[in-house]
């Protein structure tokens, strides 16, 4: 299903009793944060919030903000338009095992997915909501004092709004300022011209100039050494809101070289409208709420970004990156500003990487057709801890996923990986912890590897590399040298069980 702006999505969050609005003030200071902390940390991620008036430095922002939007398995249905993600994965899962096929109506299935496929694509339109409003900057940028509004260098349009008195949130006390933290980031591969949309918090320094905060191992980042390499400005556009699918398909793990646009298209089953931004050759969605354009100049030094509190549950200190200058600022007259917290999990962003390990499985299941399941449990913040389950037939199977999984996009960054039989369910950490202590012998059933690791993890002794461990916690193999019968798991009999259920429940 897709939604035409952030406020249609947000009217559709209010109709499905999924949106609390908070009608009193709230500092984007902090207070926005403390709010949606306790929010997202309640049973099943709570409920969107939509702050109708948040301050900035103690001042009322025309912009409402709205937090938590993807935060629960329900929402992330609702912005997919669909009852479930599993639907949507199965869906998916279809297309991509799809078979010539064999019969009239497999003929038939199969042109109904091929019209689906067709909405993929995105189109460039003249014209969008998201420039109704068009503030261009030439000069130099001088205020850091955030309020009142600075005017605008060359807007007919009056005061403009600025980097410095939109709703963005100081999310953390020991954060180094205010970060965008939904920021959908789109560049372009100056060699191939292949376009790239993803997800990089964004560090505000000054009205005009933000950090870039594309780590080290993410496709924008590959964009920008190519520009240091040919010392030549690069054009960087960031556009906040519009469908909902837009920031979940600036996360998804997409292979270099892939147009997010067109997984949102097909997730919307609209093509997503693109507009050419006002003063860098970019495209943005037509319908976003915010757009900066701008540009990174490879001449400049990179400067200190953060601390930020991150991801992790832990502050990342200051590290240098490339620097944003803004060019234009457009927006919708009615815009939302979308927001997200990350900090100590559970947040909304475990259910935006886990909606796209969903979505992903059967392209995991095409490269290894033992994996049953996979789950990144919010403890373990995404890349800290991978559960996998396959069906295992041959010895050191289980060896042969860890070191498959490791050599794969985003999950070279696994740091603990436990593998385990068919029948365990990845979902339940407390099912999976069970055999883990129960199957193995530590010293033989663990092996350590060396690779990249996650950029956040403040544990590795050098930045971005560091260790990993695999625990093979699957039932041994003769071939695997076990020699010991193994022993059966206990089980009740199902219609013994099921009697005393119902003896249990009828008992007073
Ligand atoms: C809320 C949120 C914030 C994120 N912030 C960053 C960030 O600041 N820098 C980064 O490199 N990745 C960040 N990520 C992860 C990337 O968006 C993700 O790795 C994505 O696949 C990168 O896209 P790419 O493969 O096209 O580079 C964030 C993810 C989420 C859900």
């Amino acid at each position: 299903m897709a939604f035409d702006c952030f406020r249609d999505w947000v009217d559709a969050l209010d109709r499905a009793g999924e949106l609390k609005r908070i009608r009193t003030p709230v500092a984007t200071e902090l207070e926005i944060t403390a709010l949606a902390d306790q929010e997202m940390k309640s049973p099943g991620g709570g409920k969107a919030l939509l702050i109708e008036q948040p301050t900035v430095n103690g001042v009322v922002s025309p912009f409402p903000v709205a937090i938590n939007t993807l935060g629960s398995w329900k929402r992330m249905a609702l912005s997919l338009g669909a009852d479930s993600v599993d639907d949507v994965a199965r869906d998916l899962g279809a297309l991509v095992k799809a078979k010539p096929p064999g019969s009239l109506r497999e003929a038939l299935q199969l042109l109904s997915q091929g019209l689906e496929l067709r909405h993929a694509r995105p189109r460039t339109v003249r014209s969008g909501p998201c420039q109704e409003v068009v503030h261009t900057f030439d000069a130099p940028a001088t205020r850091t004092d955030p309020w009142p509004a600075a005017p605008s260098v060359n807007s007919p349009a009056g005061p403009a709004p600025s980097l410095l008195n939109l709703p963005i949130l100081k999310c953390w006390p020991q954060d180094g300022g205010r970060f965008v933290t939904l920021p959908c980031v789109v560049t372009r591969d100056p060699d191939t011209g292949a376009r790239n949309l993803g997800m990089y918090r964004i560090q505000i320094y000054d009205e005009r100039t933000t950090g870039l905060h594309w780590q080290l191992q993410k496709v924008a980042a590959r964009h920008g050494r190519r520009y240091y390499e040919t010392g030549k400005r690069m054009p960087v556009a960031i556009f906040l809101g519009g469908d909902p699918m837009y920031p979940f398909a600036a996360t998804a793990p997409l292979p270099d070289g892939l147009d997010e646009f067109l997984l949102a298209g097909y997730l919307r089953r609209r093509s997503v409208d693109l507009v050419r931004c006002k003063t860098i050759d970019l495209e943005v969605p037509a319908n976003a709420d915010f757009v900066l354009e701008g540009y990174m100049d490879p001449q400049e030094p990179l400067r200190d970004e953060g601390p930020f509190g991150d991801h992790t549950g832990y502050y990342t200190l200051p590290e240098p990156y490339p620097v944003f200058h803004l060019t234009a600022l457009t927006h919708r007259r009615d815009a939302i500003y979308p927001a997200t917290i990350v900090g100590r999990p559970p947040m909304e962003d475990f259910y935006i990487g886990g909606a796209s390990v969903k979505l992903f499985l059967p392209i995991f299941q095409m490269n290894f057709p033992e994996i049953v399941d996979i789950a990144l449990p919010a403890e373990g913040v995404f890349h800290n801890l991978v559960f996998v389950s396959i069906r295992k037939t041959y010895p050191m199977q289980a060896y042969k996923i860890m070191n498959g999984l490791w050599g794969m996009g985003q999950m070279m960054f696994t740091k603990y990986l436990v593998v385990v039989d068919a029948d365990v369910d990845v979902h339940n950490t407390s099912e999976v912890l069970f055999h883990l202590c129960a199957n193995t012998d530590p010293q033989r059933d663990s092996i350590v590897t060396r690779g990249p690791s996650d950029v956040l993890d403040h544990a590795t002794s050098e930045i971005a590399m560091g260790s990993k461990m695999g625990f093979d916690a699957t039932k041994k193999l003769p071939g695997e040298g076990f020699r010991r019968p193994w022993p059966p798991l206990i089980r009740m009999d199902p219609a013994v069980e099921q009697r005393m259920k119902e003896l249990l429940q009828r008992a007073p």
